[in-house]
């Protein structure tokens, strides 16, 4: 048993996320830790809300709250809708913590102490007409890379390229539209990131293992010169520039940059865990308190790298002390709709409240997973959706379940028959599910979980040619013995695929765990052949019910019709 610390890209505050921000780090996060969970290992899962910065504090404004309100708001409307996607987080924190406060305020001070620190005058945007000075996303314009005109002060969506405000073409200000906007100096402090560009290009090259889209973008800053960078910002809703209470003289209207604290909140929200639950947040962070011998994983959509692979290791690597930092990063490309954005800004795809009110989150769980963007971009369309849905799961595990359980009820008083010898089939049947149960747990161990789930899957049609082959309905009336320890091998075979399928669809294994005459999800198993006599002789079966049902073309017309699709 082992130490897994799992963190998934903490989803901005503002507003419920859509599907593609779901399948590029906190769908599979939750799939890797649930199935390490299965495998016997220590699992802290965590994650929380990003409340920090231009996002939080324009969301808000456009719903006239108060910041304040509107994250803490927001973080429980978010953590149901996580929770009705069964995402299995140790703790949901908020990045507002008191927690975060203090463990940035602390990295802010050693790295000062460090002398990696230092205080800049740089040119920033002003907006006459708000009054204010404008960072990150308070202003918009064209991106001077790619063109895109709706880019944002700090990234642009459309290329990703991070960007300074001052950098944007045609300059205006989020807030009123304005672009009566002039350029005037305010001191900030920078993170002399270009000290150590040597200890970051070390610390890359140990990651041999990791996926190539990881470490290119990781090396791409490196070689292009790393540049210091400004970690304040002239707001007010943020972590002070202080330390233990006290402001940075000439820092007092101002506030740690988004990008510095959230990150910071992983560690934040396993204090906010450990303070939950008695539970000791040092051993899982500080390598000189036992965290040395956690193994680190970190999950986020490929905009989100460079912070992980630079930035956030810059502040732990250059505050001197034993920080944990990630053994392995798990990037994913972007799932479209359609071909084009799903995009929370320009609200265009589909958001996680709505898909959660259309169909139960294991047929979005299944379908994101099964397509999930790992070596390249995916698209998402409803007509894939509804070919994908009806054939893994309706056609290929709902029927295999759903045909054993009918036959039981009908043929056996719904009681579990009594097993028999195996026969060739049986035998067969076993053999080739072992070597998919192999390549599918190795699959799983290397998170590349496309693969995963067409092995799963082939692990089902599996089922499906046993019963086409063994044909208990067939022999049922000549010999009904033979029959009977076929349908049990059957129910067994349930059994076993409820433990396989749970890590990606685990109401579902739930539920056919429970069809069985099981309580809670079956342990993972450690080979397929000795977890075939799990099952009590004669005990009553509850009345089948439907594991999934097919979607229907008429549902998505209308889904086409309210949500947008080729056309759109
Ligand atoms: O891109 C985003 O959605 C950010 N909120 C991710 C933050 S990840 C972490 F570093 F906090
Ligand atoms: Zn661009």
């Amino acid at each position: 048993m082992a130490r897994h610390l799992i963190t998934s890209a903490l989803p901005y505050i503002n507003g419920v996320k859509h599907l593609g921000n779901l399948v590029g780090s906190i769908l599979p996060a939750d799939v890797y830790a649930r199935f390490m969970r299965a495998r016997g290992h220590d699992v802290l899962y965590i994650c929380a809300t990003d409340e920090h910065g231009t996002p939080a504090e324009l969301a808000a404004a456009a719903d006239n709250k108060d910041v304040d309100i509107y994250c803490r708001e927001m973080h429980d409307v978010q953590e149901n809708v996580y929770r009705g996607f069964d995402i299995s987080f140790d703790w949901f924190g908020r990045s507002h913590s008191q927690q975060n406060h203090d463990l940035t305020q602390h990295l802010y001070k050693k790295l000062d102490e460090n002398g990696l620190i230092e205080e800049v005058e740089s040119l920033q945007v002003y907006s006459i007409d708000d009054g204010r000075f404008l960072p990150d996303r308070y202003v918009e314009g064209t991106c001077p890379h790619c063109g895109y005109e709706r880019a944002r002060g700090d990234q642009c969506e459309s290329c990703t390229k991070v960007l300074d405000p001052t950098d944007l073409v045609n300059p205006r200000s989020a807030l009123s539209g304005s672009t009566n906007i002039e350029i005037r100096p305010s001191k900030h402090l920078y993170l002399r990131q270009s000290k150590m560009v040597d200890e970051l290009r070390k610390w890359i090259d140990t990651k041999t293992d990791w996926p190539h889209l990881v470490t290119s973008i990781a090396r791409k800053w490196l070689d292009e010169g790393l540049k210091d960078r400004s970690i304040t910002r002239d707001l007010k809703w943020g972590i002070p520039v202080a330390y233990k209470g006290v402001p940075r003289p000439g820092f007092e209207d101002k506030v740690f940059y988004v990008w510095f604290d959230a990150p910071i909140e992983y560690i934040g929200a396993t204090a906010e865990w450990a303070e939950a639950t008695g539970g000791d947040w040092e051993s899982w962070w500080r390598e000189d308190k036992g965290a040395d011998t956690v193994r680190y994983t970190e999950f986020m959509g490929k905009d989100n790298i460079p912070f992980h692979t630079v930035g956030f290791p810059a502040t732990l690597l250059g505050s001197k002390e034993p920080w944990k930092k990630a053994d392995y990063i798990k990037g994913f490309n972007w799932l479209n709709y359609y071909g084009g954005k799903f995009s929370t800004s320009g609200k265009r795809g589909i958001f996680m409240d709505k898909a959660i009110a259309l169909l139960p989150a294991d047929y979005w769980r299944w379908y994101l997973m099964a397509n999930a963007p790992e070596s390249q971009d995916s698209s998402f369309s409803w007509e894939h959706f509804q070919s994908i849905v009806n054939k893994d799961l309706c056609d290929v595990l709902g029927n295999f379940a759903n045909r054993i359980l009918k036959f039981t009820a009908a043929r056996f008083d719904g009681k579990i028959p009594a097993a028999g010898e195996y026969g060739p089939v049986e035998t067969e049947t076993l053999a080739a599910i072992e070597e998919k149960f192999r390549t599918y747990t190795d699959c799983m161990e290397q998170m590349e979980f496309r693969k995963a789930a067409a092995e799963l899957r082939a692990i089902w049609m599996i089922g499906n040619e046993y019963l086409q082959r063994a044909e208990p309905w067939a022999i049922f009336k000549q010999d009904p013995e033979k029959a009977g320890a076929s349908i049990r091998f059957s129910l067994e075979l349930i059994r076993l695929f409820a433990a396989l399928s749970a890590p990606l669809i685990p109401d579902a294994a739930r539920r056919m765990a429970e069809s069985v005459a099981c309580t809670g999800i079956p342990a993972w198993p450690s080979n397929v052949k000795d977890n075939m006599s799990a099952l009590e002789t004669g005990a009553p079966l509850p009345a089948p019910e439907i594991l999934f049902k097919k979607i229907e073309d008429e549902q998505i017309t209308e889904w086409i019709d309210t949500f947008g699709g080729a056309e759109s």
